[in-house]
């Protein structure tokens, strides 16, 4: 089940360069993380409940870079918290959604995501993450 938005996720060619930004607002970045699995580093601005998620490619085939040199930099996905993202993927998957991969995979900070593709989302890249506890 959905719970909130957990974060909104912005392609930045770098997280130096696009920090300085959102440092302007006030907002502090609680801290810097490298998936390798993703290709990505990411940098996550505290809003709140929810956060920004700031995300750099660290390889120039990582879906982030293609993202990049296709339509430059900008908002990359919207992340919602699941209390169960295999739940929820069975029950999208039954559905007919179209997800990006065949099960959920661990992310950022341990959490298990699973992606919705954007064209079974009225165009928008969903993540859908659940805080990363081990799991049977
Ligand atoms: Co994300």
């Amino acid at each position: 089940m959905i719970g909130r938005i957990d974060h909104v996720g912005i392609a930045v060619a770098s997280i130096e360069e696009a920090r300085r930004f959102w440092e302007s607002l006030g907002l502090v970045i609680d801290h810097v993380e490298e998936v390798p699995q993703e290709g990505v580093r990411v940098a996550m601005l505290v809003v709140g409940e929810s956060r920004i998620e700031l995300l750099e490619s660290t390889r120039p085939d990582s879906p982030i870079a293609t993202f990049l040199a296709r339509r430059g930099p900008g908002i990359h996905h919207l992340c919602l918290a699941s209390d169960d993202v295999r739940a929820d993927d069975a029950r999208l998957r039954a559905a007919g959604t179209e997800l990006l991969r065949p099960e959920p995979t661990r992310g950022a900070g341990g959490c298990w995501i699973q992606f919705v593709h954007p064209k079974s989302a009225g165009g928008v890249l969903v993540e859908l993450s659940q805080d990363g506890e081990e799991r049977a």
